[in-house]
């Protein structure tokens, strides 16, 4: 959708490689002028060149995303440097995968860190200018997140509780964004994507002679939809994106009710009634979403 995003300003964390250098390119080739966000060093200069010799727009702002100093410079650059800001695709992300019986203080602290608090940061940052503009104004601002979820959160994925914590996170501060701020205009939006990435590398393995199905370019055409006009009337949603598939998760449902016969619960009652659900020995986790494992069937060649 070349020019869908045109006069548009747009956010982009992580943009240094992976999915974040992809959807920071078709932003800007679909018209709108980037800040893009990594860690300091070439590979950000490298995506705002790439973007540039494309005749896009694009500024960089190197630091750590989970510093409140690197979210101020972000919205600082945009509305500062580029009149404005439209979009903020929140994507930066580390892992340090370790059982939980094993992982260290840091483990944990970092990739809660650079996930939640990262995504947090520019959330708030990004937000209050919105909320100030529409009062401005008096009236709803042009104001769109895409954050950036995993299914780790739906699965439990076992080695990796630092990850799934935080990507869980970041789906509840999604719906907490988009209820809190849609009476500004903001639609918040996470998708949980698969693309093979320095991230993903070692467990996808090498991309395949021609056409990559798990190319980062793939996900990218959603996160441009919900960027424009069209994401008007989307959000608080999670999405499930990779390959040709893009699918839309449904919220978690009221399994069972049950009532105690008198005015509160006995143990023994609780015993007798719930004993009767949970039969299977050994137990499985019960609160996991697998319905997307087989939709990646098709992207991983395995139908
Ligand atoms: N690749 C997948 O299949 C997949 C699946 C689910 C979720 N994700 C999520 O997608 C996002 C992008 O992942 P990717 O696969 O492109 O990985 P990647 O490692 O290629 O890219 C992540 C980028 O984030 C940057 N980054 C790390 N820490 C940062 C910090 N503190 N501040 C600023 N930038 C920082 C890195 O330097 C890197 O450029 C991540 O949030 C990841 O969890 C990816």
């Amino acid at each position: 959708m070349p020019g869908v995003l045109a006069d548009r300003v747009a956010i982009v964390t992580g943009a240094g490689q992976g999915l974040g250098a992809a959807e920071a390119s078709a932003l800007a080739a679909a018209g709108a002028r980037v800040v893009l966000n990594d860690l300091p060093g070439p590979a950000l200069d490298r995506v705002a060149e790439h973007i540039r010799a494309a005749g896009g727009e694009a500024a960089i702002c190197p630091g750590d995303v989970a510093e409140w100093s690197t979210g101020e410079l972000l919205v600082r650059t945009a509305v500062g440097g580029f009149g404005g800001l439209d979009i903020l695709v929140n994507n930066a992300g580390v892992l340090r995968d370790r059982m939980v019986f094993s992982m260290s203080e840091q483990e944990w602290d970092t990739v809660i860190r650079v996930h939640l608090r990262g995504h947090f940061v520019t959330t708030r940052l990004a937000t209050a200018h919105w909320r100030a503009q529409s009062k401005i104004n008096n009236r709803p601002v042009y104001a769109r997140i895409v954050n950036t979820a995993s299914e780790a959160f739906l699965l439990g994925s076992a080695g990796q509780p630092n990850y799934a914590a935080a990507k869980g996170g970041i789906v509840a501060l999604t719906l907490a964004t988009a209820r809190g701020c849609a009476r500004y205009g903001v639609r918040a939006n996470a998708i949980c994507p698969r693309a093979r990435t320095a991230m993903t590398g070692s467990l996808m393995g090498a991309p395949p002679d021609g056409p990559d199905p798990l190319s980062p370019a793939r996900v990218a055409p959603l996160v441009i939809y919900l960027a424009g006009p069209a994401g008007e009337r989307i959000t608080g949603e999670v999405f499930v994106a990779h390959g040709d598939m893009v699918a839309l998760l449904g919220p978690p449902t009221v399994r069972a009710a049950f009532h105690a016969s008198g005015d509160q619960w006995t143990v023994d009652e609780l015993d007798a009634t719930l004993g009767k659900v949970f039969t299977a020995d050994p137990p499985q986790p019960g609160f996991v979403c697998s319905e997307t494992l087989p939709l990646a069937a098709s992207t991983l060649g395995e139908d």
